[in-house]
């Protein structure tokens, strides 16, 4: 048990799903999981184990913006040995290339800062993705007919941003997409010695203000759920 994982020991996986909303959860591991149990429940961030192909899997909520998942990556990886951490979420495009429902890799991820900014003091640290899951996910989305970009993103702190000028220096260096989680979890693997990847399709875009159709939420979340395990399992 860790402050906010009541799962005892050996209830988690050493693969780990992480989307943002716990209800998300929910559904991927009912959706795609044999024997799902839910494992977490604090503070109504929820947790489920199961099996997808024979092969152990936790499917975590992870909140968000970064100190919220930080917390859990920290606790899955720190007290239950998570080994492959991969965020499965919505992005906002940032480049006129990119459209709606595409499905973006992040590759790397800029941040103005993360919760681990502390430790780096002057350093710049670039966090980036493993480049085995990439791999696999690149062929997996591809597999699926989505458009897949591979590539920089940024991870922001603020969904109401009051600093036009840093999405616009963002889409100057060709960053595809926005969203406010990947940067953590890549720097925390990165710590660790454990494999992080962002999986994240285009819910809504920037310089368009085009928006995915509710109606089209659920299955691109699926796609991603199954990019994600099959890039874990590869
Ligand atoms: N900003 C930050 N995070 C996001 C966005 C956005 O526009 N869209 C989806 N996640």
């Amino acid at each position: 048990m860790t402050p906010h994982i009541s799962a005892k020991k050996g209830e988690i996986a050493e693969t780990v799903l992480m989307p943002g909303d716990p209800l998300r959860a929910k559904w991927a591991a009912e959706t795609f999981l044999e024997d799902a149990t839910c494992v977490n429940r604090v503070r109504g961030m929820l947790g489920f184990t199961g099996t997808w192909k024979g092969n152990p899997v936790t499917i975590h909520g992870s909140g968000m913006g970064m100190p919220s998942l930080s917390i859990y990556a920290n606790e899955l990886i720190s007290t239950y040995g998570a080994k492959t951490l991969i965020r499965i979420g919505s992005c906002g495009a940032m480049q006129e290339s990119v459209n709606i429902r595409d499905v973006i890799l992040a590759m790397t991820s800029t941040t103005l800062s993360t919760p681990s900014r502390g430790i780096m003091r002057e350093l710049n640290f670039a966090p980036c993705a493993d480049w085995s899951l990439i791999q696999a996910a690149y062929q997996a989305s591809k597999a699926k007919g989505s458009t897949t970009h591979v590539g920089g993103i940024y991870s922001s702190d603020v969904f109401y941003d009051e600093r036009p000028d840093l999405n616009e220096q963002m889409e100057r260096h060709g960053i595809l997409a926005v969203e406010m989680e990947a940067a953590e979890l890549y720097t925390l693997a990165a710590r660790h010695g454990c494999r992080a990847l962002a999986v994240l399709t285009v819910s809504d875009h920037l310089k368009t203000h085009e928006a995915l159709p509710s109606e089209d939420r659920e299955r691109s979340f699926g796609d991603m759920v199954e990019i994600a395990l099959e890039a874990a399992f590869a």
